[in-house]
C-alpha cells in the first residue's frame, strides 16, 4: 500500500510511505533550484514514484494539506504565489510607489482569514487537476489540516509512545499552533491556538523590520541577538505583547497593530537589541506555555513542530524546563516537512499505525559508475577510485591539514540541515579555514555562526549535554565546556552555544570519518555546513556538487566513492 503526500506551498515538497514506512521525501527546491520553492511539487513527486519504481496510476492514496482562504486562492491562481515569491526573497527590486500599509493590511488580513465554506472543495479540485496532469489515474484525495500535519509529523516520527506534542508556526489553516497528546497510539488534539495570537507572525515582523526576509532569515535574527548586551525582561519592551495563563496564549495587539508598535519601537535602538527582544520574548513564551502544558496534562515527555522551533535557542529553554524529561523535534519542522506529515496521518488514519521511525536520509542517491560517467574526459578534475575507508581516512587527512572539503555520500537529507550526505566539511577549531570557506563558498553574514558535527559518544565530554534527547538532526543549542572551547572555536556561537550533529551508526561513511578525525586530532567533531551556493538550496544530484564545486574553486571534494581535486581549485 503506498501513500503518497503533496505539500504545494512554502517550501514544497512530496513523501512517499509504502507498507507503513516512510521509504522516500524531498522538497521541491533542489529539483528547481529556487530555495524554499513554492511551485506544485511536480519533480518531487516524480522522484518519490521513480524511488519506488512506480508509475502516478499505481498509487491509490494521495494526502494533501491546508485548505485555508488564501492558500485556496493561491491554489487557483498561481500567479499570486508566485508574485509574493519573488518579492518576500527580494528577487524584484523595492516598487516605486509601496505602499508599506495598504500591503501589510492586505497580506495579514488575507492570511489570518482560516478555513472558509468551499475552500476545501474548492483545494481538492485543484490539487486533483494538477495530479491527473501527471497521469494520476483513480486515486483518493485526504485532506489533513496544516496543524494535524505538523502534529502527526513529530508525533509518528519521535518513537515516543506517551508525549505532549506541541505545534506553533506563524499561520496554517486559521491558527498558529496547537497542543495534543499521543496516548496508547492515538493522536488527539486538547487545544487549538488562534492565528491572531501568532507568536510565529510576531518573529516573521521582526525579521522584516530588521531588513530580513520574513519566513527565511529568522534564524539570523536569533543568531544576532546574542550580539546585544543583555538585560532583563522587566526592561523588555515586547514583554506585555503575549500573555500565558496556564495554556492559554494571547497576543495584545492585532497583526497589523503589532507591526506598527515594533516598527516604532525600532526607531529606539540598535538592531542587537531588538533582536535580543525578540527571541528573549519567544524563549520566555514558549517557555511558560509547554511549562504549563506539562503540568495540565501530567506529560513530561515533549515533541515539537512547525516553524517556530527551528529557532534552536528556545528549544534550549524548552529543553532546560525542570519538569522536562525527554524532547523531539521534528527534524524538517517548518512547512518543508508536512508533505511527509500529511502522509503520515492519513496512514495513521487507515492503518491506525502511529510509530514509524525517522531517517533523514530520505532524497535520492547516486552510484559511483553513474558519478564517474559524468566526469570522464574533464580535464579540470583529477579522478581517484577509493573504498568508504579510504575515502573517509584521507578525508580526515586533509581536514587535519586544515582544507575544507564536500562531502557528497549516499542518499539527500530530508530537512533544511546538511548531515553528512550533502555537507561542506572543515576543522572546528580553525579560524582561518573558516573564513576561507566564508569567503569562497558560504558567504553568510558575519553573526551567523557554523555548527559542528561530532561522534555521538563525544557529545557528553564536548557539551553540557543532558541525554534528554540524541540530537542527530542540528535541533538543539548546548552549551560547550569550558575546557573545550578552543577545540569548537570555528562552531560556537559567541554565547559559548553550539547547535551539533551527533553522529552514530545511522551514518557510518560521516561516522568512519569522524573517528577519523579523532586520531588524527584527538576529538571526533568537524565543522559541518550545506553543500551549496550561497542563496541555493542544498545540492541534490553529482552534477550540482561539480557546478558548485567548479563555481566556488573548491579544490577537494570526495563524492560516491571518487576523490576529485579541481586543478582550478585554490
Ligand atoms: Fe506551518
Amino acid at each position: 500500500m503506498y501513500i503518497l503526500g503533496v505539500w504545494d506551498g512554502h517550501d514544497a515538497g512530496a513523501a512517499l510511505i509504502e507498507d507503513g514506512e516512510v521509504v522516500f521525501a524531498a522538497n521541491e527546491e533542489r529539483f528547481t533550484r529556487r530555495k524554499l520553492e513554492v511551485k506544485f511539487p511536480v519533480n518531487s513527486i516524480a522522484a518519490a514514484l521513480s524511488h519506488a519504481n512506480l508509475k502516478p496510476s499505481d498509487i491509490e492514496d494521495v494526502s494533501f494539506t491546508t485548505t485555508e482562504f488564501t492558500k485556496t486562492l493561491s491554489r487557483v491562481f498561481p500567479a499570486i504565489k508566485e508574485n509574493y515569491y519573488q518579492f518576500r526573497r527580494r528577487k524584484m527590486l523595492k516598487p516605486r510607489v509601496w505602499d508599506i500599509k495598504h500591503n501589510h493590511w492586505l497580506k495579514y488580513t488575507m492570511t489570518s482569514i482560516g478555513i472558509v465554506p468551499g475552500s476545501t472543495a474548492v483545494s481538492r479540485a485543484q490539487v486533483s487537476r494538477e495530479l491527473r496532469h501527471m497521469g494520476f489515474g483513480n486515486f483518493k484525495l485526504d485532506v489533513v489540516e496544516h496543524h494535524t500535519a505538523h502534529a502527526a509529523s513529530a508525533a509518528f516520527t519521535s518513537g515516543m509512545k506517551r508525549a505532549l506534542v506541541v505545534t506553533l508556526d506563524g499561520v496554517g489553516d486559521g491558527l498558529c499552533g496547537s497542543i495534543s497528546t499521543l496516548e496508547n497510539g492515538k493522536l488527539e488534539r486538547r487545544q487549538a491556538i488562534r492565528s491572531r495570537d501568532s507568536v510565529g507572525i510576531f518573529y516573521e515582523q521582526v525579521t522584516n523590520i530588521l531588513g530580513m526576509r520574513e519566513q527565511e532569515d529568522e534564524g539570523k535574527v536569533m543568531a544576532m541577538a546574542c550580539y546585544s548586551y543583555p538585560f532583563q525582561y522587566e526592561e523588555n519592551k515586547f514583554r506585555d505583547f503575549f500573555k500565558v495563563e496556564g495554556t492559554q496564549l494571547s497576543a495584545k495587539y492585532s497583526w497589523l497593530k503589532q507591526y506598527d508598535v515594533l516598527s516604532r519601537i525600532s526607531w529606539q535602538m540598535p538592531r542587537e537589541q531588538f533582536a535580543y527582544m525578540a527571541q528573549q520574548t519567544l524563549e520566555y513564551t514558549l517557555g511558560k506555555l509547554i511549562s504549563n502544558a506539562m503540568d495540565r496534562y501530567n506529560m513530561h515527555d515533549v515533541v515539537l513542530a512547525g516553524g517556530i522551533f527551528a529557532n534552536v535557542k528556545a528549544n534550549m529553554v524548552i529543553r532546560n524546563l525542570e519538569q522536562l524529561k525527554h524532547w523531539y523535534v521534528f527534524p524538517h519542522m517548518g512547512d518543508g516537512g508536512i508533505a511527509l506529515g500529511s502522509a503520515l496521518y492519513t496512514s495513521y488514519r487507515k492503518t491506525g499505525k502511529s510509530d514509524y521511525g525517522f531517517s533523514a536520509y530520505l532524497g535520492d542517491g547516486y552510484s559511483t559508475d553513474e558519478t564517474a560517467e559524468l566526469i570522464r574526459g574533464d580535464r579540470s578534475l583529477a579522478v581517484q577510485k577509493e573504498t568508504p575507508m579510504e575515502n573517509a581516512s584521507h578525508a580526515a587527512e586533509l581536514i587535519d591539514k586544515g582544507n575544507y572539503l564536500m562531502w557528497f555520500q549516499g542518499r539527500m537529507e530530508y530537512g533544511p540541515r546538511a548531515l553528512g550526505d550533502r555537507s561542506i566539511l572543515a576543522r572546528s577549531d580553525d579560524e582561518d579555514v573558516k573564513e576561507k570557506l566564508n569567503i569562497h563558498v558560504k558567504k553568510r553574514e558575519w553573526f551567523q555562526p557554523f555548527c559542528p558535527s561530532m561522534l555521538e559518544s563525544e557529545a557528553g565530554s564536548i557539551l553540557e549535554y543532558d541525554s534528554k534527547g540524541v540530537d542527530k538532526f542540528m535541533t538543539m543549542a548546548y552549551r560547550v565546556r569550558h575546557g573545550k572551547r578552543d577545540l569548537t572555536r570555528s562552531v560556537m556561537h559567541i554565547d559559548g552555544t553550539a547547535r551539533p550533529q551527533m553522529v552514530g551508526e545511522e551514518n557510518r561513511p560521516y561516522q568512519e570519518l569522524l573517528k577519523g578525525v579523532k586520531k588524527r586530532t584527538g576529538a571526533g567533531v568537524v565543522l559541518n555546513t550545506s553543500f551549496n551556493l550561497h542563496g541555493f538550496p542544498i545540492v541534490r544530484t553529482p552534477q550540482d556538487a561539480i557546478d558548485v564545486m567548479k563555481s566556488t574553486k573548491t579544490k577537494y571534494m570526495f563524492i560516491n566513492g571518487l576523490f576529485i581535486t579541481n586543478r582550478a581549485g585554490v
